[in-house]
């Protein structure tokens, strides 16, 4: 990872628009931005047509001095290439480089994200106007870092994808008969006798072939990869100091996956954006994944909205102090920093109702006051980010097994993967107990107990590496409707888990999903709801039966003995009580517990260290003040704690600890132990 240049501690800021605005505008704005202890503006996002008002003929003089006058106030600049929102001369000039909905629909320009990432003619104007931006800032004193594009997120069906997918297929697959075996085109007679034969999956009749849907998705993720590596690599041409990043979305509409993309950043960053409730644990689910992308290191949050969520459509303020905690939640989990979107709220335009740190009213609102007093918190948090994030517990995140269950010929629509993910995730949350998130291919033996939600794909690696984890003494806990598929998605044959059959010691004979509303009730009188199994057991121990219906008496949660491991199988989709128990119960055989015991649920604890110091921090999510055991000293009110801290409904604290082994001591699984 990489820092932006010319900034030491954290970052504080967000999108700055002043192209909407007179110049007189500016200055004001960069004379609040100082007094909000702002050190950072992402510029330039949308403003392509401004640069480039016809082909070819760049205008910089309006961002010269808006970089100018940035860093003449003493504030850098994340400069964003402007390429999600292409000019309209580009599309009337290139019809061809306007996407096309999988039902052959060609879009218009008129909104942002319309063009299509496979044409031509927009990735060389993409890249131009990356260059040309290069070439003009790289050395500019302001420049702290690139941020290329925003939220690569688009897909299109046209003849430039088509041409891009059966390139990507042929690299994957290599000839066409192993492309017509991957994708199963055995069935409904869908054999491929010639490249040109291949397609994007557009709309078609019934249901799709759910390997080309999987292969698409991958593909669209490489392919837009490519596209911000053009840009990357130009970018590094002309200022090897700077680093560059591109702004994560996430959500089922976006084909990205962000981990094997961090390879190819400097620096990780996440647009986070909770909805409605459970904001505090959406956070920490996003802030979770970001580290995770960011393989354990720090990453920085680019975007957030100030002060409000969004329940449905709108925007609704929140409570006071809520903008800071969830903020400090993402700095607990990683991140250098608090970034928004954005700056000043914007008068016109599809955002124009849309939250700001300066809102409308102007910056005697309540929100700028927070805005103020979280930037004076930001700089005496600087030195908890030599610490990293610690957990005993992983959850396995796989982009694989998201993209394949969202095909829509599963046996149940309530096998979600982020469903079963968040679910797992706000578990663990709620008990206090922090999460990493982790690929299972890798050595997972720092964990104390993985969780292994609905992981539908399971190549042989990571079967390998699961197996090798329990039997060297590991905790393993797989749901229903993992280890199903191979990496092709196709099913692995012999009953499922397949990929887990031996660690689990179980074999799964049919599924019995339960019509809407069903439930079956377990001997210890929990229930489990919407899906079941018939399991037979290989080798475990059962731990909870179901107790009616055509499964009474049979399996529903067991446990294996695996090495000197222990790997537990749950075949139902329970109830929060049924659910509640049984993580209860692996987490005291795992010894995995609350990063801070005895704390109520709502008090979210993360605790970073490194080896001399550990830091932990308190976000009070609760509307009762809350008695923290702690010693050492807080550094937002600059005081020592000696035995316990009082943290106010809605307050947040973060206390410097020694790291001697006891209460700084690092929480991973020490092997052998
Ligand atoms: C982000 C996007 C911003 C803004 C924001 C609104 O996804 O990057 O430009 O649209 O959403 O919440
Ligand atoms: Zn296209």
């Amino acid at each position: 990872m990489r820092w932006p240049k010319g900034l030491d501690g954290l970052c504080y800021g967000g999108d700055w628009n002043p192209e909407q605005w007179p110049e007189p505008v500016w200055r004001h704005d960069l004379a609040l931005m100082r007094q909000a202890g702002v050190n950072l503006v992402t510029v330039g996002v949308f403003a392509w047509a401004r640069l480039e008002p016809e082909p070819g003929r760049f205008t910089f003089d309006w961002l010269d001095r808006i970089l100018d006058a940035a860093y003449e106030a003493g504030i850098r600049v994340n400069l964003a290439t402007p390429t999600a929102s292409p000019p309209p001369w580009f599309s009337l000039r290139h019809p061809e480089a306007l996407p096309v909905t999988a039902e052959g629909v060609r879009l218009t320009h008129g909104s942002r994200d319309t063009y299509c990432v496979a044409a031509p003619a927009y990735r060389a104007a993409a890249a131009r106007v990356a260059d040309a931006l290069a070439r003009r800032y790289a050395s500019h004193p302001a420049l702290a870092m690139w941020h290329v594009h925003n939220e690569y997120a688009t897909d299109c069906y046209c003849d430039d994808v088509a041409a891009a997918f059966r390139r990507w297929l042929r690299d994957r697959h290599g000839g066409l008969s192993a492309l017509n075996a991957a994708w199963g085109t055995a069935f409904w007679g869908q054999q491929y006798h010639h490249w040109d034969q291949v397609l994007p999956p557009r709309a078609t009749r019934y249901l799709p072939n759910p390997h080309q849907l999987l292969d698409f998705r991958r593909f669209l993720s490489d392919e837009l990869r490519a596209a911000f590596r053009e840009q990357r690599d130009l970018l590094r041409a002309a200022a090897p100091d700077v680093p560059i990043t591109t702004n994560a979305v996430f959500g089922d509409w976006v084909p990205v996956d962000h981990r094997d993309w961090a390879n190819d950043m400097d620096l990780v960053s996440l647009d986070a954006y909770p909805e409605g409730e459970e904001a505090e644990e959406q956070t920490a689910f996003l802030g979770d994944l970001a580290r995770h992308w960011a393989g354990g290191r720090s990453w920085l949050l680019m975007e957030q909205a100030p002060g409000a969520l969004r329940h449905g459509g709108a925007w609704v303020r929140t409570v006071p102090g809520q903008m800071a905690r969830l903020s400090l939640s993402h700095v607990a989990r990683g991140s250098r920093g608090v970034m928004f979107f954005q700056w000043r709220a914007s008068a016109a335009g599809a955002e124009q109702f849309h939250p700001a740190m300066v809102p409308h009213a102007g910056e005697h609102a309540p929100i700028f006051a927070e805005v103020r007093d979280l930037g004076a918190m930001l700089p005496r948090l600087a030195e908890a980010d030599a610490g990293e994030v610690s957990a005993q517990v992983a959850i396995a995140w796989d982009a694989g097994s998201w993209w394949a269950l969202r095909a829509p010929h599963l046996p149940s629509p309530d096998v979600e993967y982020l469903a079963a993910l968040r679910r797992a995730h706000r578990w663990l949350w709620r008990s206090g107990v922090t999460a990493d998130f982790a690929d299972l291919g890798v050595d997972l033996s720092r964990y104390r107990l993985v969780l292994v939600p609905s992981h539908f794909l399971v190549d042989d690696r990571q079967a390998a590496s699961v197996r090798r984890y329990v039997e060297r003494g590991g905790h393993l806990v797989v749901w229903y409707f993992s280890g199903v598929a191979d990496a092709n998605g196709h099913v692995r044959l012999g009953g499922v888990p397949g990929a887990f059959r031996d660690v689990l010691g179980v074999r799964v004979q049919e599924w019995r999903p339960l019509p809407p509303g069903g439930t079956v009730a377990l001997d210890d009188g929990t229930l489990a709801t919407t899906w079941c199994e018939l399991v037979e057991l290989a080798g475990a121990e059962v731990v909870l039966r179901y107790a009616e219906g055509q499964l009474a008496d049979r399996p529903a949660v067991t446990r294996n003995r695996y090495g000197a491991g222990s790997a537990w199988y749950v075949s139902a989709r329970l109830a929060d009580a049924a659910y509640d128990r049984v993580l209860a119960a692996v987490s005291a055989a795992a010894g995995v517990g609350p990063v801070v015991a005895g704390l109520p649920s709502g008090v979210e604890v993360v605790r970073r260290a490194d080896g001399v110091h550990s830091w932990l921090f308190v976000l009070n999510h609760t509307d009762r003040a809350v008695r923290v055991p702690v010693t050492g000293w807080e550094l937002l009110s600059d005081q020592s704690v000696s035995g316990v801290l009082m943290v106010e409904p809605d307050g947040v604290a973060v206390i410097r600890q020694e790291n001697d082994g006891v209460d700084g001591r690092a929480h991973g699984r020490v092997p052998g132990d």
